[in-house]
């Protein structure tokens, strides 16, 4: 980096639109028909307390396809040697004897999800101890170890989570939201490998729509470095909520976007762009709408080897992961929102290379409904295993709706929407083309009254090439979304599957600007000159 240059390019970081610009929310906190609070209500966060938000006293058990299938259920049973047994009895049983080594883990666990004795070998937990040293070990296994809260923790289920939560299915709109507690105790219960019915993946069992939920998935199956460091975020988080419980709370929106825009009849030009090389989306992005680059399954490969982007966010953020128990997977036209996560840890690397590094203190504020003012939303982009095919217009438009679902608010009282924090969405395990979706999501923002803040990740050229683009299309006579269309839609078929094959080097940044040196009056619909 040269001695004082600049990263970034556009609008300046701090004239973009922030979330606590937008004085949302308004009011004590109150379940809706669309919104499920999992505590007492109404409710406003209070910093100066020292206790969680309060549950109700009894537990509501409702074991029905609308709700999770709740561990500490009456109704669920279980069968060991012939006999049906209540499973939550079991795992009581087994859970409040000591846990004396990751072999006896092994072997509890196992207890109450005997079906999977030849299947579940737990290789990954029990080689994390191999390498650790003696007194880790100890200390992890021991009385006061974390593992024993950890179980305490998840023992205290029917108590902390005595309201059923509604599972966020698709095609609906429904939020729901969770002390910081509750969620603490669910995630101890999905290490436990307790929740039912979801460890199956074949295609007649109930959940094969949602995400895993069980830990079973990272702390078996073959060792590897990134799988430790996983653990090692895991722990972290615990180890962080029993030296002092998070006392806030998360919300978790399913937003399904009915009535999607007419792209080619758009009128809307683009908007304020900041576009930096340095810097990354969870660093960066304070106050905006971060971008979560999700698998239709959210999380994606949290639980097994992935390791990229998303992965990464819900480790160094483990409460996002809780939404793996109630999130079916993401149609089209949906996004889901998550508000308030909290912040846990540091990494260094990525991928292959990705490691926890240190203790993280998010000192973000809260808002009055005590949630972290940070908001992320999660939109998977298409996989792209072609790279032609990402051209057509069915699968820009595809994109354009996907990135729209995740950027529209809802909420017609909040004027001054957070500009959008994102970056090469869809252009890394995905494959998309880093130049269409930054102008897809550069549309899509646009229309959803956003501006946009883009992080290249050390792409250099990239960020010039953006803003350069950026500033044509916004220059004078900018340019609407409709008259953009065309002329990706004329590159897709020209360029790319079109006659002209040899043009199908030309990128499509480099094809937008020269159609707009041509001012080509067709692609524009200008009325032609008169002659
Ligand atoms: N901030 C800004 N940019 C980033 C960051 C960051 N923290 N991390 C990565 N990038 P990828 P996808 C850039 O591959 O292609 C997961 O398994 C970097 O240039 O995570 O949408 C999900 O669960 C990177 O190459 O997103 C899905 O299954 C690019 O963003 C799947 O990956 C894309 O990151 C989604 O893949």
């Amino acid at each position: 980096k040269r001695e004082g240059s600049q990263a970034w390019r556009g609008t300046p970081m701090h004239i973009l639109n922030k979330l606590a610009d937008t004085g949302a929310p308004h009011g004590p906190l109150k379940p809706t028909e669309t919104h499920k609070v999992m505590f007492q209500t109404p409710f406003t966060y209070d910093p100066n307390s020292t206790k969680p938000p309060k549950v109700f006293p009894n537990f509501l058990d409702k074991w029905d396809q609308y709700h999770v299938r709740m561990p500490c259920s009456n109704m669920n049973e279980y069968p060991v040697n012939n006999k049906i047994l209540k499973r939550w009895d079991l795992i009581q049983r087994v859970l409040i004897a000591e846990i004396e080594s990751p072999q006896d883990f092994a072997e509890k666990v196992l207890e109450y999800n005997n079906q999977y004795y030849e299947k579940w070998d737990f290789k990954t937990f029990i080689s994390f101890f191999d390498v650790a040293s003696k007194e880790e070990k100890q200390h992890f296994f021991s009385s006061e170890g974390i593992l024993r809260k950890m179980a305490n923790l998840a023992l205290q289920l029917p108590h902390l989570c005595p309201t059923p939560i509604p599972l966020l299915k698709r095609g609906t709109n429904m939020s729901v939201t969770l002390s910081q507690q509750q969620i603490g105790c669910l995630l101890a219960n999905a290490f436990f490998c307790t929740f039912p019915r979801r460890n199956s993946r074949k295609r007649s069992s109930e959940f094969f729509n949602y995400p895993t939920i069980n830990f079973n998935t990272l702390l078996c199956g073959p060792p590897s470095v990134v799988r430790f460091e996983k653990l090692r975020c895991i722990f972290h988080y615990f180890r962080r909520v029993f030296k002092k419980m998070p006392l806030g709370t998360v919300t978790f929106t399913r937003q399904c976007i009915k009535d999607l825009p007419i792209w080619f009849d758009e009128k809307t030009t683009l908007r304020g762009l900041h576009v930096s090389s340095e810097g990354t989306i969870e660093d960066d992005g304070k106050g905006l709408l971060q971008v979560d680059f999700a698998n239709m399954f959210l999380g994606g490969g949290v639980l097994g080897n992935g390791c990229v982007q998303e992965e990464i966010r819900f480790l160094i953020c483990p409460e996002m992961m809780v939404s793996r128990l109630f999130t079916e997977c993401l149609d089209k036209n949906e996004c889901l929102i998550m508000t308030g996560c909290e912040r846990f840890s540091d990494y260094t690397g990525y991928s292959s290379t990705f490691e926890w590094k240190e203790d993280y203190i998010d000192v973000t504020p809260r808002d009055i409904w005590g949630r972290i003012q940070c908001e992320v939303v999660a939109i998977d982009a298409l996989v792209i295993y072609d790279h032609k095919s990402q051209f057509k217009m069915g699968s820009v438009m595809r994109e354009l709706n996907k990135a729209y679902c995740g950027f529209a608010s809802v909420d017609p009282n909040i004027k001054k929407l957070p500009a959008v924090c994102t970056g090469n969405w869809g252009c890394g395990a995905f494959g998309g083309d880093k130049q269409l979706k930054a102008l897809i999501q550069l549309m899509a923002a646009a229309k959803a009254g956003r501006d946009l803040c883009y992080f290249t990740f050390d792409d250099v050229k990239l960020r010039d090439d953006i803003y350069e683009l950026h500033k044509y299309l916004t220059s004078d006579n900018p340019l609407s979304i409709n008259a953009l269309l065309k002329i990706i839609r004329d590159y897709g078929s020209t360029c790319v599957s079109g006659y002209k094959r040899s043009n199908v080097h030309q990128e499509i940044f480099e094809y937008v600007k020269l159609g707009l040196v041509r001012a080509d009056f067709t692609l524009l619909e200008l009325d032609p000159p008169p002659f």
